[in-house]
């Protein structure tokens, strides 16, 4: 009897190992040859995984891996990869992104990456709806992000600034010795987030050394400490199928009931005190008052308010890590080239300190520095585009609809075919003079480009550059003992940010 049930076990093991070794061979043979089928160069791809392994893995950066993919492409305009078990494409050719971001826009409108309105309502926002819903919050959002608004924006942005360097200054004298090294990231990471607040949807939580909760609250949701987090994060974007399959949510919950209930306080503030602001969530507050009073005629749902804490968060989440990590990413650069900083502080000094939202964009160098810094760390290392239609390229390869279609920012700006010496920082590549080449149209996309490009440049590019003049108004950056050289970059988050924070030495200038 034991002998039996002994061997009716062992069967039963060896039907396991069975199932699970054709079924790992069914994926390599024929889900892994679905590009070659097709007559494509593909990338390597080892089951489950896909050609993503060592982003899943917590191995390399996501941005790595997509450059990687880029790589193995070479010479050809096209390469299949695979998302898991999902074929995808990456774009090689800046031809073939020109059609597929702007001039064919109808086709790929679409990013289909996952969000869950159900159980995460902070999911649903401009960058993850599609279609007709995004068509219509993109130009209704639009008009915050004029010129003549950022102007009016940019006081406010002042305000940030100054009580970022107020709080720089303190700890740099705090020391004693006119120099402090310090962990920037959080402070920029607060900076950003104070900026979008305040000036972006009328929080004033512009505090550093004081407890700030939405500072906080927007941490924790970006947070690459926690793997989990960060891989879901990801995941929604580059493999919107799995976090569909398990119905993931990717706002913290707490994170989630602090910020519904922060915007439903602000909406009743601004109600009972008939009180309104020049910012993002007036102008939602407005299109549905609008809507309200029309009496019918304008068709058109107006907002509830997860919809309005959602598309604010957005601006929030997706505005203060980009930023923040710009201006990282810059101040690690001035410091291992001190003869860059040192142009860059004579360009900054000679506006004595008369900066405005006009005469910052007149600011040449400045310019070149922040294209550069964009250029070796692009915020966003890949475009995300989903076929809509489908498209026939014109190698006559045939896009089917429902492929997602990636643009490799990374990879692109690391090209030494399009940047020479991808890896040295040059400013004087984007020199309007004299440029030290000719930059090729759609090889370099930090703000991604078309319908869909970033909603929040003027708004990123000023923050930016305001923080980085005052910070650089006041200080010199220096390598300290601690910076890690050369910068790794952070593996678990999608968005380009240094690897566990940023150690810098900031020395007064007028010692
Ligand atoms: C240096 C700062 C920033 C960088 C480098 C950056 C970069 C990007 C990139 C690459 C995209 C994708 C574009 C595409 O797919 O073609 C994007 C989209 C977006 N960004 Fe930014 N961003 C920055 C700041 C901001 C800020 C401050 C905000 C909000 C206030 C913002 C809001 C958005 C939104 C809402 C989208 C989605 C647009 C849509 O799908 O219609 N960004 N950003």
């Amino acid at each position: 009897m034991t002998e039996l049930l002994g061997s009716t076990w062992l069967n039963y093991l060896v039907a396991i190992v069975l199932l699970i070794i054709s079924t790992l061979v069914f994926i390599k043979i024929h889900i892994y040859s679905h590009w070659k089928r097709r007559g494509i160069i593909q990338a390597n791809a080892s089951p489950p995984w896909g050609s993503i392994k060592n982003f899943v893995l917590g191995r390399t950066s996501i941005a790595e891996v997509f450059a990687e993919i880029y790589k193995q492409g070479e010479g050809h305009p096209i390469i299949g990869f695979y998302s898991f078990l999902t074929p995808a494409l990456v774009i090689r050719e800046p031809d073939y992104m020109k059609r597929i971001l702007v001039r064919d826009y109808d086709h790929f409108s679409d990013r289909g990456i996952y969000s869950n309105r159900k159980i995460d309502p902070l999911s649903y926002h401009l960058f993850s709806t599609d279609g007709p819903h995004h068509k219509e919050m993109r130009y209704m959002l639009s008009p915050s992000f004029t010129g003549s608004k950022m102007r009016i924006i940019f006081e406010t942005m002042q305000n940030c600034s100054s009580k970022l360097c107020d709080h720089l200054c303190k700890l740099v004298s705090s020391s004693g010795k006119g120099e402090k090294t310090l962990e920037i990231k959080n402070i920029t990471n607060t900076y950003g987030v104070n900026v979008i607040a305040s000036a972006g949807v009328g929080l004033d939580f512009n505090k550093f050394d004081e407890e700030n909760p939405l500072a906080e609250a927007a941490m924790k949701a970006t947070d690459p400490d926690d793997t989990l987090q960060s891989l879901r994060f990801t995941l929604a974007m580059v493999s919107p199928s799995i976090t569909r399959l398990f119905n993931m949510r990717f706002t913290p919950k707490d994170v989630s009931d602090f910020y519904l209930d922060l915007v439903q306080k602000i909406i009743n503030h601004r109600k009972s005190n008939n009180e309104t602001r020049k910012d993002f969530m007036q102008l939602l507050l407005n299109m549905n008052e609008e809507i309200e009073k029309s009496n019918g005629t304008d068709t058109r749902k107006p907002l509830s308010l997860d919809e309005i804490a959602a598309q604010t968060f957005l601006f929030i989440l997706g505005g203060h890590e980009t930023s923040s990590a710009a201006i990282c990413f810059l101040l690690y650069e001035m410091a291992l080239n001190p003869d860059i900083q040192a142009r860059l502080h004579e360009e900054i000094d000679a506006m004595d300190g008369n900066i405005n939202y006009d005469n910052i964009k007149e600011m040449e160098y400045l310019n070149m520095v922040f294209n550069e810094t964009l250029r070796k760390y692009p915020a966003a290392p890949t475009l995300i585009r989903l076929c809509v239609k489908d498209y026939m390229l014109p190698n006559g390869f045939l896009i089917k609809k429902g492929t997602q279609v990636m643009v490799p920012v990374y990879g692109l700006h690391w090209d030494a075919n399009y940047f020479p010496q991808p890896d040295k920082f040059d400013p004087e590549r984007f020199s309007p003079k004299a440029p030290t080449h000719q930059i090729q149209p759609f090889t370099f996309l930090p703000f991604g480009e078309g319908p869909r490009y970033c909603i929040g440049k003027r708004f990123g590019v000023a923050s930016v550059k305001l923080g980085v003049t005052s910070i650089l108004s006041k200080f010199r950056i220096e390598l300290a003992e601690k910076t890690k050289i050369p910068m790794k970059i952070e593996s678990k988050t999608f968005i380009t940010n240094p690897y566990k924070g940023l150690t810098l030495k900031l020395v007064a200038r007028d010692t």
